[in-house]
């Protein structure tokens, strides 16, 4: 099904990756009805590389929800064509699993061939540079490789747009430097569509062709940015850190502007 979505996709050359269109979600809980996203549009398009920065909050989180399909927004569409990758803050690999089993079930669960499963989760490894991580058990991985495996994992799916939700918050400083230079990388060798979730500026702008800004209470598209700086970037190169510095000043005004801290 989802290869036929993306087939029928092919042949009418999609002009986006992921299209929201006047999306707002609500939730109901016991203070009553919540406004989250208040009419949302936005599109990623063919392998583009978009970063959703905001407080804590906000509802980044449900948006990319909404995206992946694992909820409904109250008004509004999504399209998508086939179905995204998602890739968390917590790696969500299977741990009576090794590495490369998890990245072949995922093959598995797409439909591809058992004789080709084992080759294909080998590349994917080098890919992320965890060559010869196949018989590793999830434990035996430090934090960093865990979630190489994940994004593997991820693009075992092979689908057109990776859903990323603070895919390195947990990570130390040094350690993510490294992923943001590998996501980068896959990102240009692949060519895949990414929306990459975060509440860190430096990091949205470190890796981002866009800068979507959300405001708080209730979510809404504040303002973007196209970043133009050349990658590889360094998080600390004076150009991001001075759009960093930009962007921050917004965001904080959009926080005390709520009432947030
Ligand atoms: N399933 C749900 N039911 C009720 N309320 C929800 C649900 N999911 C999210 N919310 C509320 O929606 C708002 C946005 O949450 P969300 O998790 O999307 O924020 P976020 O921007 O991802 O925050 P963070 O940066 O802390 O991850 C919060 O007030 C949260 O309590
Ligand atoms: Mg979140």
């Amino acid at each position: 099904m989802a290869t036929a979505l993306a087939k029928a996709a092919d042949a009418e050359s999609v002009d986006h990756a992921a299209r929201i269109e006047h999306v707002s979600k609500s939730f109901t809980g016991p203070a009553g009805r919540q406004l989250v996203l208040d009419d949302i549009t936005l599109d990623v398009a063919p392998g583009e590389f978009v970063t959703l920065l905001g407080a804590s909050g906000c509802g980044k989180s449900t948006l990319l929800n909404l995206v992946a399909g694992l909820d409904e927004p109250s008004a509004g569409s999504i399209t998508t064509h086939g179905r995204p990758a998602l890739m968390f803050q917590e790696h969500a690999l299977f741990p009576w699993l090794t590495a490369g089993k998890n990245i072949e079930l995922a093959l598995k669960l797409r439909g591809v061939p058992k004789s080709d499963r084992r080759g294909r989760a080998e590349e994917l490894l080098e890919l992320v540079r965890l060559k010869g991580a196949h018989g590793k058990r999830v434990h035996e991985l430090s934090g960093g490789m865990r979630q190489r495996v994940a994004m593997a994992r991820a693009l075992a799916q092979d689908s057109r747009l990776l859903l990323m939700d603070e895919p390195f918050a947990a990570l130390d400083a040094i350690t993510r430097d490294v992923l943001h230079d590998e996501l980068t990388r896959i990102w240009q060798e692949t060519g895949v569509s990414v929306l990459f979730v975060t509440h860190n500026v430096r990091e949205a702008v470190r890796l981002a062709q866009r800068v979507v800004l959300l405001s708080s209470r209730p979510g809404r598209v504040a303002r973007e940015w196209r970043v133009d700086i050349p990658q590889p970037r360094r998080i600390e190169d004076a150009p991001v850190a001075e759009l960093s510095l930009e962007i921050t000043e917004v965001l904080r005004g959009e926080i005390r502007r709520h009432g947030q801290h």
